[in-house]
């Protein structure tokens, strides 16, 4: 098959959700369908809870999770869907953002219950500020939920993106008949999967103008029902596929992931509508993905839970030409020539050896610590990938040494465990003051314990004053070397050596915005995004 069309036939993308609204069951019911797993209950939740004994047992838990449903891919209609997992804890949100940056769409669960929520809030923020195409799959209407209006009100006012219903729910909770297919004029009958019943089993459809529809809804009710949907047709903008592919336009399906309901009209659009693989900006020029020599990018890294073994699993997504395994490869940060005898893929907990993949896969390579996070792979060519930012982190804190006599094996752990994305790292002028920046309170548990786990070293951290970081830039110099100066306390270096300033609060920051009008503060690594993400 030629490389333009392996490129065709793939669409890689994330389902994305707040924590419980149903994306590790939706995951699996779409892994089902494409024959990927056999069975209910393969796909482990990579949700870190607690509640547990140990933070740290559970923590170790996530991480094997982690691995081995990083990239889940299925044959479906001739199309190769790759589903990429994203970490199911809010303090692991960067990760999140961070596997965003590889994939071509996404797909939002929204549980019909609670609606839009604070991780539904901030992930949406990500994909906006890279247009990245959204299919929302409105979960739970089983349950007794909230009005279907409302609810579709609430998520384009949140959301600031135009919905676009394909299917239409026929009431929900205990009442929950089905759903309409706009597309097909057929309504699915929902029937509750029963305990012992394959998950795999599809309802049954009947054409809305039917005797079944009749009898199904019933004769009084069917005329008020073909009302709501003459109503919603006029009431939600027409599907227009640009403005979906700039991510303005989400179409919207409704359903049970847990009763596999629903998911088959999710799916079949999807294959049918969502982009295959897209150009990537890199500094120096734009990549196509029908280009003949390879290029990728590494998003993810992954340490090996064998503290013996230091080796890791770098994460490449493969954005032109053909990866092939044992061709040696250009790795520019290095400037260095690496080949990879074992690139793998991952499939719910099955790791299997590839000899070639296209863009749009991903790899996993193994990595003895020549990749950090951002990092690309050529044959040649000096390419450095943007948008794949750092964001600015919401707590800030500093390394306490507790071990003097190891103190080279926790700057070594700091440093390899913030390439590996867990964290960002922070150093100040000074050279001797290393500081920690996060999204969530979790990271520095899992670094306390792992630094002591894999490097033999102790640290502690200890509050700092600062919120924020910001990444500073200047029109005019002499203003930006006199901000330096004055503020050199506050000033420190990102792992690139980029300048960083440490706020203390959002007032300050404005204070002094109004002194150096030149100056510009970004929140996040990659200027040219200018996130909005707070
Ligand atoms: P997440 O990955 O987004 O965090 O959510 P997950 O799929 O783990 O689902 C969260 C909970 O919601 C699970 O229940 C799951 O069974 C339930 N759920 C998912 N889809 C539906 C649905 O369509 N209807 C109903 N009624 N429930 C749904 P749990 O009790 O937390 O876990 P479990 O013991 O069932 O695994």
């Amino acid at each position: 098959m030629s490389l333009i069309n392996e490129v065709n036939k793939r669409r890689t993308f994330a389902i994305i959700s707040h924590p419980d609204a149903g994306k590790t069951t939706l995951t699996e019911k779409l892994l089902l369908m494409g024959g990927a797993i056999q069975t209910a209950g393969a796909v482990k939740s990579n949700k870190i809870r607690r509640s547990t004994t140990s933070d740290f047992m559970e923590i170790e838990r996530q991480r094997g999770i982690s691995v081995s449903t990083s990239v889940m891919a299925f044959d479906y209609k001739d199309v190769r869907v790759n589903i990429l997992d994203t970490p199911g804890h809010k303090d692991f949100a960067e990760d999140t953002y961070r596997t965003l940056t590889a994939v071509d769409s996404v797909i939002l669960v929204i549980d019909s219950v609670k609606g839009v929520e604070e991780q539904t809030r901030r992930l949406m923020e990500v994909c906006r500020m890279r247009h990245t195409p959204v299919m929302v799959f409105i979960n739970k209407l089983d349950r007794e939920g909230r009005d279907v209006f409302e609810l579709l009100e609430e998520l384009e006012k949140e959301l600031n993106i135009t919905v676009c219903p394909f299917t239409w729910p026929i009431n929900s909770g205990r009442d929950f008949k089905g759903v309409y297919n706009y597309k097909t004029n057929e309504v699915s009958a929902f029937k509750p999967l029963q305990n012992n019943e394959p998950t795999d089993q599809l309802p049954v459809t009947y054409l809305i103008d039917s005797e079944e529809v009749r009898n199904y809804i019933g004769e009084a009710k069917l005329p008020v029902f073909k009302e709501e949907l003459e109503m919603v047709h006029h009431f939600f903008e027409k599907f227009n596929h640009d403005l979906y592919k700039d991510g303005y336009m989400a179409p919207v399906f409704f359903g049970s992931a847990l009763n596999n309901f629903g998911v088959l009209e999710l799916l079949d659009t999807f294959i049918e509508i969502a982009p295959s693989p897209g150009s990537y900006e890199a500094s120096q020029r734009v990549i196509v993905p029908s280009e003949e020599k390879l290029t990728g990018f590494v998003f993810k890294i992954h340490a090996n839970l064998d503290p013996n073994h230091r080796d890791r699993i770098a994460f490449l997504r493969i954005c032109s030409g053909k990866f092939e395994r044992n061709k040696l490869y250009f790795h520019p940060r290095l400037k260095k020539k690496i080949r990879f005898a074992s690139p793998t893929s991952f499939m719910a907990n099955t790791k299997t050896v590839i000899d070639e993949a296209f863009p749009g896969d991903v790899v996993g390579l193994f990595d003895n610590g020549d990749f950090t996070i951002g990092d690309s792979l050529t044959e040649g060519e000096n390419l450095t990938f943007k948008g794949i930012p750092n964001f600015s982190p919401e707590i800030l804190r500093e390394v306490i040494n507790q071990d003097p006599f190891r103190s080279k094996q926790l700057d070594k752990g700091i440093r390899q465990l913030a390439g590996e994305g867990l964290a960002q790292l922070f150093i100040t002028n000074g050279g001797n003051k290393k500081i920690i920046g996060t999204v969530g309170e979790l990271q520095y548990d899992v670094i306390k314990f792992r630094i002591e786990h894999e490097y033999g070293a102790k640290c502690s951290f200890a509050s700092l004053p600062y919120t924020k970081a910001y990444w500073v830039t200047g029109s005019d110099k002499e203003e930006l070397n006199r901000f330096l100066n004055q503020k050199s306390e506050s000033i420190a270096q990102d792992k690139d050596g980029n300048q960083v300033f440490l706020v203390e609060s959002v007032w300050n920051l404005n204070a002094l915005k109004k002194i150096y009008t030149s100056i510009t503060f970004h929140s996040t690594s990659d200027f040219k995004l200018e996130s909005q993400v707070q």
